[in-house]
C-alpha cells in the first residue's frame, strides 16, 4: 500500500506565521505522528503547499513530497500528487493535522478493502455533533458524501460522518481524479466526489474519536494534547509508575518508565528519555532526550541529553546539560551545572559550582563554588581531575589542566599549571595578618576626634 498525506493547507484557525503541522503536539510536530504511523504500513507520500520549506525543515526522512502552490480542494492536493499512485497497489489517504491515528485502525480498514475488493473503503464515524464534516448518504450499494456547505437540512441531521480516511484502489482514483470538478459551494476540487462514482465501496466505524479528531487552532491542539496526555501517565501507571497528581506531569509518548519510580508534579519528561525503576523524579523537573538508570533522584532540576547511571542524586536547583555522564553514586547539588563531563563513581559537586568539558574520576569532592574555567574566549579546554582528588571551596580551575590522584587544592585558589599527584597545591595570595591594627586605627581616630 502507498499511503498520501495531505497537508497543504494554511491552518488559518491556528493564527500563526508558521504552517499548521509543524506545530509540536506532545514535543513531535504534528505531521510526524501520523509520517511514523504511515510509515508502518507502506511507501509515504506528503503533499505541501503553504509554507511547505517550513514544513521540510522538521518533516522525517524517506518521504516523497509533492507540492500544491493553490488549495483547490482535497480531490487537487491528490492530483497533485498523481505520479506517486501506483496503478496496482492500494493508495491509502491520512491528514496531516489529524495526528493520533492508530495502525491497528487503519490495518482493520485495509483487512476490509482487500476482503471486499472494493474500489474504495471509507473510515467513518459517529458524532453527536456532526457539524462541519461531510456527511455519509448510502444509496443501495452507492455511496455519497456531502459536505456540510451543500447539504440541506435533512442531510445535515446525519451523525454519520467522513473522517477523511479512505483507502482507494489505485487504478480507481488514478482513473477518476481528471472527471473531478469544483461545482460546489466552496468551488473546491472535492476528493470525496470520486467515491459516488463506483458501486465497491464499504465503510468501517472508527471506535475511538480522538484517532480521527483534527486539529485547527490552539485550543483544539491543547484539548487533544491534554486528553494524549492523560492516555500515556494511565498507561504508565498501569505498568507500574507511580505518578503524583498526573494531571499536573507531562510526560511525552516516547518516554519510557520503568516501575516503583515515582513522579512528583509539574515535571516534564520528554523525547527519547529512558528512566529506570525506584527513581524519584520531580516535583518541578525537567528531563530530555536522557537515560537514566535506577533508584535515581532528581529534584527541581533541568536535565537535557545526559547519562545519570545507578544510584545517583541530583539536585535541588541542578543543571546538568548535553554530554553529561554521572556514573554510579555521584550527587550533583544545588546550583551545580554540568556541560560535556563525565563525573566518576562516588564523586560530589554538592554547591555552586559549573563543571565544563571536564573529566573526573572517582571519588572525588568538588568544594562550592568550583568553576572549571573552559572558556578563554574563543576555544574550550578540558580539565581533568583524577581519582581522590579533593577541591578546595571557591577554586578556579583554568583550563587545560590536569590534577593528579590524591591531589588537594587549597580553597579559593586559581589554578593555571598541572598538578601532580599526591600534591597540595595553592595558588592564592599568602594571608598576612597584621595583630593589633584595629586597636591602633581605632585609638589613632579618637584622638583626632577629641582635637575638633
Ligand atoms: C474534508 C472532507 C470532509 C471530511 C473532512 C474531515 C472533502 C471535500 N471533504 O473536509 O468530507 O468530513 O475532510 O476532516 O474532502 N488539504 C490540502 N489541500 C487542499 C485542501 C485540503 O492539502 O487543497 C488538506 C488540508 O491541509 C487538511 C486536509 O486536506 O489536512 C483536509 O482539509 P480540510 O479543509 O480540513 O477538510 P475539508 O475539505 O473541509
Ligand atoms: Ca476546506
Amino acid at each position: 500500500m502507498k499511503i498520501l498525506i495531505l497537508a497543504a493547507g494554511l491552518g488559518k484557525r491556528m493564527k500563526s506565521k508558521y504552517p499548521k503541522v509543524v506545530h509540536n503536539v506532545l514535543g513531535k510536530p504534528m505531521i510526524n505522528w501520523v509520517i511514523e504511523t504511515a510509515k508502518n504500513l507502506g511507501k509515504v507520500g506528503v503533499v505541501l503547499g503553504y509554507k511547505y520549506e517550513e514544513v521540510k525543515k522538521v518533516i522525517l526522512n524517506n518521504v516523497e513530497i509533492f507540492i500544491q502552490n493553490e488549495q483547490l480542494g482535497t480531490g487537487h492536493a491528490v492530483m497533485c500528487a498523481k505520479d506517486f499512485i501506483d496503478e496496482n497497489d492500494d493508495l491509502l489517504i491520512l491528514y496531516g493535522d489529524v495526528p493520533f491515528i492508530t495502525v491497528e485502525t487503519l490495518e482493520k480498514l485495509k483487512n476490509e478493502h482487500e476482503i471486499k475488493n472494493n474500489d474504495v473503503t471509507i473510515l467513518t464515524a459517529i458524532l453527536e455533533n456532526p457539524s462541519g464534516y461531510g456527511r455519509i448518504i448510502r444509496e443501495g450499494n452507492k455511496i455519497r458524501i456531502v459536505e456540510e456547505k451543500d447539504a440541506n437540512d435533512e442531510i445535515k441531521r446525519i451523525k454519520e460522518i467522513n473522517t477523511g480516511i479512505y483507502i482507494f484502489k489505485g487504478e480507481f482514483i488514478k482513473k477518476n481524479l481528471a472527471n473531478l470538478n469544483n461545482k460546489n459551494a466552496q468551488e473546491e476540487y472535492y476528493l470525496t466526489d470520486i467515491i459516488s462514482f463506483s458501486n465497491k465501496v464499504s465503510t468501517v466505524l472508527v471506535e475511538d474519536i480522538l484517532e480521527v479528531t483534527g486539529i485547527n487552532d490552539k485550543f483544539q491542539l491543547a484539548l487533544l494534547e491534554k486528553e494524549m496526555r492523560r492516555r500515556i501517565n494511565t498507561k504508565l501507571m498501569l505498568e507500574g509508575v507511580r505518578i503524583i497528581d498526573p494531571e499536573n506531569v507531562y510526560i511525552d509518548a516516547t518516554v519510557k518508565i520503568g516501575k516503583d519510580s515515582i513522579i512528583y508534579p509539574f515535571t516534564f519528561i520528554e523525547g527519547e528519555t529512558v528512566i529506570g525503576e525506584d527513581c524519584i523524579i520531580g516535583p518541578m523537573t525537567r528531563i530530555k532526550d536522557s537515560k537514566i538508570g535506577n533508584n535515581v533522584k532528581i529534584i527541581r532540576s533541568e536535565v537535557e541529553k545526559a547519562t545519570i547511571e545507578d544510584n545517583v542524586s541530583v539536585g535541588p536547583f541542578s543543571r546538568l546539560r548535553e554530554g553529561t555522564h554521572l556514573k554510579e553514586n555521584v550527587k550533583i547539588g544545588n546550583f551545580v551545572e554540568t556541560k560535556k563531563s563525565i563525573v566518576g563513581t562516588n564523586s560530589k559537586a554538592q554547591h555552586l559550582t559549573y563543571l565544563g568539558d571536564a573529566t573526573i574520576g572517582n571519588n572525588v569532592n568538588i568544594g562550592a563554588g568550583t568553576i572549571t574555567c573552559n572558556y578563554d574566549g574563543k576555544n574550550k579546554h578540558p580539565t581533568f581531575i583524577d581519582d581522590n582528588a579533593f577541591i578546595g571551596s571557591n577554586s578556579s580551575l583554568v583550563a587545560p589542566v590536569k590534577i593528579g590522584k590524591n591531589s588537594i587544592i587549597g580553597a579559593g585558589s586559581v589554578i593555571t599549571n598541572n598538578v601532580p599527584e599526591d600534591t597540595l597545591a595553592l595558588g592564592r595570595a599568602r594571608q598576612i595578618n597584621k595583630e593589633g591594627w584595629v586597636k591602633t586605627k581605632r585609638e589613632e581616630n579618637k584622638n583626632a576626634d577629641s582635637k575638633k
